[in-house]
């Protein structure tokens, strides 16, 4: 009996152990839960000109991908998650519709979105939402139909020929409060279902604003409006004399005027939206730098880059304004890097279009521009422009170029983040006529030459690289097909400079993990592989180039 009762004491502590034990686990599990997922909120911040957006307190660098425009329901991205897990993105930007959120007044679906934030979150990708509200495209398709089909009340712009347009009123607080009611219904379910997660880590209210086929609203009240004197408050923040638009904006008056109303109705709607929950907002521009050059063939009061002033004036809850840039001349795209990456304004470019050009283009953006993140249009396959191919095939080889990109650059973000903006990152790549190309650090040149892989007919201008100076006579060379010669800076009282050491390697929580040393004939060629490679250089400069290992042509 008094065995039994041991048995039964001792079965009982037992109980009492495992059950602490479990216990205990159970509360690290959750301690462990909370902490990994409620991380700080993502944030732009902007100091002395360098921009770095931060998700989970960590410097991020947004390699992106963006939906067509009706491919953000499930159907569609159940069916896209492998393509993007092919893309070695970490970003994924969607498209949310008030349409298909507040199908009726005051009555809001949040099934998708829940949906999509659950599985971005299973994905290990993060989120930039699309607000697809009173604005599209300088348009206004996406509004509610009880919008539509109430004019009255939710009243139109009108064109310069008194007809009324497709385009809701940015002068009209009706329309403004019911696109901010639905906002913000929506960021305060985010911050409900994610705020833990920050799977969710920006948003882009409407998508290039404005209006298409009017340079202004020239209905009764706007034009009375533009009759009168320009906001004293505009005036001074520009550093303009008092006036009437035209007489303080002369041949851009209508379209300032369309900046600043419309800068003042996405502002509105923004801060009512970060009242619910803080996330950085952008919003993105349909440039003016195209054949539809005209205010109103592009939509007209976006923030093109003639209107980035009145923005920044206008509208202070915007975080940053945003450049879509599909042009396929590297020097266009590098031009627009310039206007948009200000000392007051970080560099974004949410949408560009796929294939070899803009991997490489984005590297110029990454590199040069010291963007916060690049993002190619279209990633899914389910659309129906007809001018696209929509093989997987065609798709492959649209993305393939970008998808070694992002492979290659995810380990090294915190190495890129933490060189921008310090003039010790750089960017090269190939181009039409380009052979060649001396990048400028501090004790040495770097020359690269394009060209490569030899082998391959047709060749394809695969050439990019970024460099970062992290010592000295010390280097990383990150990308694809170019070959590399350093040289020591002229008056340095060096010759050349002799390799100590080539690493090939790759990053791992910001910590460099060698994988071999480049040496022999990988040094004798010194060019970057076609699938991409990452170096660590450290050099040496000579006066004498006897023990010289540097590549050279004439050999
Ligand atoms: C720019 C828009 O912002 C996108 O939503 C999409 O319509 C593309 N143009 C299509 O090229």
């Amino acid at each position: 009996m008094p065995g039994l009762l041991l048995k039964i004491l001792l079965g009982f502590l037992m109980f009492l152990n495992v059950g602490s034990g479990f216990g205990q686990a159970t509360k690290n599990r959750a301690q462990k839960g909370n902490k990994a997922s409620s991380p700080s909120m993502p944030q732009l911040v902007s100091q002395n000109g360098k921009h770095t957006f931060y998700v989970d307190g960590k410097p991020y660098l947004i390699l992106g991908a963006q939906m067509w425009n009706s491919s953000g329901w499930p159907a569609i991205l159940d069916k896209t998650w492998p393509q993007l897990r092919e893309l070695n993105c970490n970003t994924l930007e969607v498209p949310v519709y008030w349409e298909q959120i507040e199908p009726q007044r005051g009555k809001f679906d949040f099934a998708n979105l829940d949906k999509l934030i659950l599985d971005a979150r299973r994905e290990g990708l993060r989120l930039v939402l699309l607000w697809f509200g009173s604005y599209k495209n300088g348009q206004s398709q996406y509004v509610p139909a009880w919008v539509k089909e109430n004019p009255q009340e939710y009243p139109r712009m009108v064109d310069g020929t008194g007809r009324s347009i497709g385009v809701l009123s940015s002068l009209s607080e009706k329309n403004r409060n019911a696109d901010a009611q639905a906002f913000t219904a929506m960021m305060r379910h985010i911050r409900q279902v994610d705020e833990r997660y920050k799977t969710v880590i920006m948003v882009q209210p409407e998508n290039e604003p404005g209006s298409l086929g009017t340079d202004r609203d020239y209905s009764t009240q706007a034009t009375q409006l533009f009759k009168e004197q320009v906001p004293a408050k505009l005036v001074s923040a520009l550093k303009k004399q008092p006036g009437s638009w035209e007489q303080v904006f002369g041949p851009e008056a209508a379209e300032a005027f369309s900046a600043y109303h419309m800068a003042v109705y996405i502002n509105y709607i923004a801060e009512a939206g970060k009242k619910e929950y803080p996330l950085p907002m952008y919003v993105n521009a349909w440039i003016k730098e195209n054949r539809f050059g005209r205010a109103g063939e592009h939509p007209s009061g976006g923030p093109t880059s003639n209107m980035l002033d009145i923005y920044k004036a206008a509208a202070p809850g915007i975080d940053l304004l945003a450049v879509d840039i599909y042009h396929r001349n590297y020097m266009q795209f590098r031009e627009l890097c310039e206007k948009y990456g200000r000392p007051d304004n970080a560099l974004f470019i949410p949408e560009t279009g796929r294939g070899i050009a803009f991997a490489r283009f984005h590297f110029y953006a990454i590199g040069d521009y010291n963007a916060i993140g690049v993002a190619p249009y279209g990633i899914d396959p389910f659309h129906a422009d007809p001018n696209d191919k929509r093989d997987k095939e065609k798709l492959d080889n649209k993305f393939s170029g970008i998808a070694a990109n992002y492979r290659l650059l995810r380990p090294a973000i915190p190495l890129i983040t933490s060189l921008q903006g310090t003039g010790k990152l750089q960017a090269a790549a190939e181009e039409d006529g380009l052979g060649d190309e001396l990048l400028h650090f501090s004790n040495y040149d770097l020359l690269l030459t394009y060209g490569f892989p030899t082998y391959k007919e047709p060749k394809e201008m695969t050439g990019r690289v970024l460099v970062g100076e992290i010592g000295p006579d010390e280097f990383i060379l990150i990308g694809f097909d170019t070959k590399f010669q350093f040289r020591p800076k002229l008056g340095s009282g060096f010759s050349t400079a002799e390799f100590i050491s080539v690493e090939e390697g790759t990053f791992k929580d910001g910590v460099w993990q060698k994988i071999r040393n480049w040496n022999g004939d990988e040094v004798y060629h010194s060019t970057l592989t076609p699938e991409g490679v990452m170096l660590k250089i450290k050099l040496k400069g000579l006066q004498s180039d006897k023990f010289d290992n540097k590549p050279n042509f004439e050999r």
